[in-house]
């Protein structure tokens, strides 16, 4: 397609919805968020570009995840509301591509919330864990197994329920009605998360590489980090948990013994000596009363956030500038992101046009000039090996979130400035996404406002990004924390 026939291009409403803006994205697909105006009802929209050039096999798995996906309903399954699909050789004015309408995960990312390193507390990882083992034990009895558990795959409603996304790596292993599993072959997910059986080359059984799964993530929850890069002796830290030589360590030495066993028991490396999900739900951690089921959205967002307001990230998220009304009087066009959960969890924040719904806890704002704060970023990226793409304004008027290249200066006044970036984290995965900022004036305090949007990778590695970019010598002294704000 020439870059003047494809400039003219837009996305299709899609039953009734329309995209207005990008959430997210992964190694395929790019994530927005997509409002139906006359119903004044919010969803997400899964976006996967076709070319002419798009494989066989590529289609397979696409048809795959849809088929999979839309027979899936459970409380905690992100719910899928319906696909269409452009063919690139239709002559029509849309981009060609599958268009998967989602139910809006409008808490955001479940890891976003989780300081590296500290993890989350025993309730609040009690709390999501339940969740995520009834979510999949569903999965399993439809005979699916996911394979790709890991931490951005799992989101939060407005509610705060933990909802499993992202089928395009699922399989078929068992047909329904029958009692007959097959084994798996494909070699898929990412090293840190994949249970050791897959890296050989012999068939694997389904279930145990998602209870494998499981068991990382609860890991990660409690840890704030993933245990090891890969489940290879190539790793050092998996090669002390083989011979057993981790548990002295931090941080399996924070795990209570009724946790530990859970974990080590979804992380026997022998498939046939792991734990089934069954057993999984029936261990005495797992049946233990939760105190967090009956307490309210505000508690559990306080809860989850805990580790986040010790450090202080959350005062940098949301230093007080809001107009929002604590009590709930919110003014909001979509108010179906507008909970008391996802008030809590302050998930809005005070720009130039008003209260904006920014679902990422990874943003600050800064008492200076965007045109003055983007080098002083630029710099702290190079300083920290991540790279970055020469800005770019984005017309905030234009409604399709379309990117003019910059020339002068001038132009980013009324814009917002976009920079992608990329890098690869300590666990050596590639995480990719970009930096925005906007001017914003209020009460009298002029500056930017900054938000780091992750598109590809682990949120926690991002969280990492975020604070090494505001901890570095060139940006910090212009950051804005909560204590200046303080009302009498
Ligand atoms: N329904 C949704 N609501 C909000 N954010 C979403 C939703 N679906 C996906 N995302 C965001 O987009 C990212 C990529 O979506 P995903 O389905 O995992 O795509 P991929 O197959 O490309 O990895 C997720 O990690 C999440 O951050
Ligand atoms: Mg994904």
């Amino acid at each position: 397609m020439s870059q003047s026939s494809s400039s003219k291009l837009r996305f299709p409403k899609v039953a009734g919805y329309q995209l207005v803006k990008r959430i997210g994205g992964g190694g395929f697909s790019t994530v927005y968020r997509a409002v139906n105006f006359d119903e004044h009802r919010v969803a997400a929209c899964k976006m996967v570009t076709l070319t002419l050039e798009t494989t066989k096999q590529a289609r397979k798995t696409l048809d795959r995840e849809i088929r999979v996906h839309s027979a899936l309903k459970h409380e905690n399954v992100l719910e899928f509301i319906t696909a269409i699909c452009v063919e690139p050789d239709e002559d029509l004015p849309y981009y060609p591509g599958l268009y998967m309408l989602l139910e809006l995960a409008a808490g955001g990312d479940l890891f976003d919330k989780i300081a590296p390193d500290v993890g989350v507390g025993e309730e609040i990882a009690h709390y999501y864990f339940t969740q995520l083992v009834d979510g999949l034990t569903y999965i399993h009895e439809q005979g699916v197994c996911h394979r790709d558990l890991k931490p951005e795959n799992l989101l939060l409603d407005a509610a705060g329920t933990l909802k499993i996304c992202d089928f395009g790596l699922c399989s078929v292993y068992r047909l329904k009605g029958t009692n007959k599993t097959r084994r798996l072959c494909e070699l898929c997910g990412s090293l840190p998360y994949v249970a050791p059986e897959m890296s050989q080359t012999v068939p694997y059984a389904a279930e145990p590489v998602d209870v494998w799964g499981c068991g990382i993530i609860l890991f990660t929850m409690l840890a704030g980090n993933t245990p090891w890069d890969e489940p290879t002796k190539k790793s050092y830290e998996y090669s002390q948990y083989l011979h057993g030589l981790c548990f002295d360590a931090d941080p399996w030495t924070r795990f209570d013994r009724g946790v530990l066993s859970l974990i080590t028991g979804m992380l026997a490396v022998e498939p046939t000596e792991r734990m089934t999900l069954a057993e999984v739900a029936a261990h005495p951690w797992m049946i233990q009363p939760s105190q967090l089921v009956h307490k309210g959205p505000a508690t559990l967002a306080a809860h989850l956030t805990a580790s986040l307001r010790e450090s202080g990230d959350l005062d940098i998220a949301d230093p007080n500038l809001e107009s929002v009304d604590r009590d709930g009087d919110l003014v909001m066009g979509q108010n179906a992101h507008a909970s008391q959960f996802t008030q809590s969890l302050q998930l809005f924040s005070q720009t130039q046009a008003g209260t904006r719904y920014t679902p990422v806890l990874t943003r600050f704002y800064a008492a200076i000039d965007p045109l003055i704060l983007l080098p002083l970023i630029q710099d702290a990226l190079t300083e920290l090996k991540v790279k970055w793409k020469p800005a770019v304004a984005v017309d905030l008027n234009s409604g399709d979130d379309g990117e003019t290249n910059n020339g002068d200066g001038d132009k980013f006044k009324e814009k917002l400035i976009r920079m992608r970036i990329g890098g690869y984290d300590r666990r050596r995965l590639l995480f990719k996404g970009w930096v925005e900022l906007e001017h914003f004036t209020y009460n009298g305090t002029e500056g930017t406002f900054c938000v780091m949007q992750r598109d590809q990778g682990n949120p926690i590695s991002w969280r990492q990004l975020w604070k090494s970019v505001i901890m570095s010598p060139g940006v910090e002294p212009y950051v804005l924390r909560k204590r200046a704000y303080k009302k009498e």
